[in-house]
């Protein structure tokens, strides 16, 4: 079979390319090269040379449509996913593309078998939550008046009873508390009921934090992984946000890739979302122990800074179930994604600049903020 991937070049389609190369495959990447993933726009080293490269993006209608054509399946990765408030540029890149490949799938009749799209943990927002008296509520974002007094967990709305207790969530929760998670939740709609009206096979995938090699060194995704290691690699502290117990689920890009081809075979999967996470929850504090474990910082202990992060969810774990009943498990340890980190980082021209432009990057955008004692 031929394979389309859109944005191919970056983590997580990379990793499917070389999958789906060693099942015999032919695979074509449609990428932009968009800085600050791929510095001065070049093709990474790591792409494999069997790959047919298309520079271009993905919301250019005449090079999709060659793109497209010849092809049998379609991954659609590529994705505008920063921190920063430019909003439209959310829908236009991950939704408008999403649109776009399927009116060309049906405008042309073009005989593409399915099509699989990356969405997000980030479409849960705080996730699900039980009340005291048990029931359920899908909170918003806490309030910055809470934030700035060191209050941390999530408090109970009017006509509920604290303490509130977060649960895993699964597939049925979508409530988005930022732009990108919102067109995410855009990406998969039009995925699965445009896919379903016209009979196109089609898979939205739901990953959290995906860890592993190839993580661009300055995408806001790599968020825990780049900096802890980072920090220990140059012998520092990183910073430890909020009180350091938010959890978190860290899937290694392995346990994503099988997901990923696991979807294309199996005919169970079509016209339905998966969440795709690491199943654990890891508190901060226990992923920078780890961290600083395999670096060899013996003496570390995670401490918070007295600082949070604008916007930041306080706990978030995917129910896996769903993923689970087609025969997938997630079956990395966060060990194995920062050791492969570390020996990825190891590569990196300098650990320092990279540290500095993450620095410069949260000053810039304000979103790094002290308490008010
Ligand atoms: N990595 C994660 O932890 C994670 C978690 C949840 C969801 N996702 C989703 O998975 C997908 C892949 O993520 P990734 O981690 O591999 O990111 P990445 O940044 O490594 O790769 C994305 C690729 O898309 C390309 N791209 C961006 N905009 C483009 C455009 N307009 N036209 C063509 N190419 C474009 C980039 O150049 C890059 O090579 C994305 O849709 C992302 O939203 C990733």
């Amino acid at each position: 079979m031929r394979f389309l991937i859109t944005g191919g070049a970056g983590f997580i389609g990379s990793h499917t390319a070389d999958a789906l190369l060693a099942e015999g495959h032919a695979v074509r990447v449609l990428d932009s090269l968009e800085e600050p993933v791929h510095p001065k726009n070049a093709i990474p080293g790591y792409l494999d040379s069997r790959i047919e490269f298309i520079r271009g993006d993905v919301r250019n209608e005449s090079l999709l449509l060659d793109a497209l054509k010849g092809c049998d399946v379609v991954y659609h990765l590529a994705a505008f996913q920063d921190y920063l408030p430019t909003f439209s540029r959310f829908f236009d890149v991950n939704a408008t593309s999403t649109a776009l490949i399927y009116e060309l799938i049906v405008r042309e009749r073009l005989p593409i078998k399915k099509v699989i799209v990356a969405s997000s943990q980030a479409t849960l927002g705080e996730g699900a939550y039980l009340d005291a008296k048990g029931r359920q509520i899908l909170p918003d974002l806490r309030p910055e008046s809470q934030l700035m007094k060191g209050i941390w967990e999530l408090q109970a709305p009017k006509g509920f009873e604290g303490p509130l207790q977060w649960q895993r969530t699964d597939e049925s929760v979508a409530n988005p508390q930022n732009p990108y998670g919102m067109s995410k939740i855009a990406e998969e709609n039009i995925a699965l009921y445009i896919g379903r009206r016209y009979e196109i096979p089609s898979v939205a995938m739901r990953y959290s934090i995906v860890q592993g090699p190839r993580q661009s060194f300055y995408n806001a995704y790599s968020g825990a992984c780049r900096v802890f290691c980072l920090n220990f690699q140059l012998g520092r502290e990183p910073q430890i946000y909020e009180d350091g117990q938010q959890v978190r689920d860290y899937v290694n890009i392995q346990d994503v890739v099988a997901a990923n081809l696991l979807v294309l075979h199996d005919s169970r999967a079509d016209y339905q979302m998966f969440n795709v996470g690491g199943e654990k929850p890891i508190t901060v504090c226990e992923f920078a122990s780890a961290v600083a474990e395999v670096f060899g910082a013996k003496n570390y202990l995670a401490r918070p800074c007295g600082k949070y992060r604008f916007g930041d969810t306080r706990h978030i774990c995917s129910d896996v179930s769903k993923m689970k009943s087609l025969g997938w498990k997630p079956t990395r340890t966060i060990y194995d994604s920062i050791e492969s980190y570390r020996e990825w980082l190891s590569q990196a021209d300098s650990a320092e600049s990279i540290l500095d432009y993450c620095n410069l990057q949260m000053a810039k955008l304000n979103v790094i903020r002290e308490i008010k004692s």
